[in-house]
């Protein structure tokens, strides 16, 4: 059975409460609650993992080696803008990921522009709300039946 690994990053556990005027009403527990239905009709297993702490989350990405995952999908919240140490890990491991983001981050502050992942990913989708997780999951999961 093939494995999709779903990471997001600082703030996302607040999703709901945080700013909804950007990023909407629905919870994180909500969007995986979806992605575990679309994983049980593509037969995929699903990992999920979210983290306030970036050394967590470049911890749980090089388990990623370890536990068969064969595709990540990851929304690494602020870290999109930071993060070095995720971009390497994510390197590190060569598992091909597709980068979502809730909002259109080309249309906010100029500092959101720019993704220290967008030239490694696969895919990146922004601007599509929490959709943008399910058309994420199901690009990753036509691909693994593809290989
Ligand atoms: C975000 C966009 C980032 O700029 C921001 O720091 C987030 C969420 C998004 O999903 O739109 O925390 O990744």
């Amino acid at each position: 059975m093939a494995s999709i690994l779903v990471i997001n990053g600082p703030n996302l556990n607040m999703l709901g409460r945080r700013e909804p005027e950007i990023y909407g009403h629905e919870t994180l527990e909500d969007i995986i609650s979806g992605l575990i239905d679309l994983a049980d009709e593509y037969n995929i297993r699903l990992f999920d993992f979210q983290s306030n702490a970036e050394h967590e989350i470049v911890e749980r990405i090089h388990k990623a080696m370890d536990d068969d995952t064969d595709y990540i999908i990851i929304n690494p919240a602020a870290f999109t803008h930071t993060s070095v140490a995720i971009r390497d890990a994510l390197a590190t491991v060569d598992i091909p990921f597709i980068e979502v983001h809730l909002s259109n981050i080309h249309k906010r502050e100029s500092f959101r522009h720019h993704s220290y992942f967008s030239d490694l990913a696969e895919g990146v989708i922004a601007g599509l709300g929490t959709k943008g997780y399910r058309l994420a999951f199901e690009a990753a999961a036509e691909k693994l039946e593809e290989s």
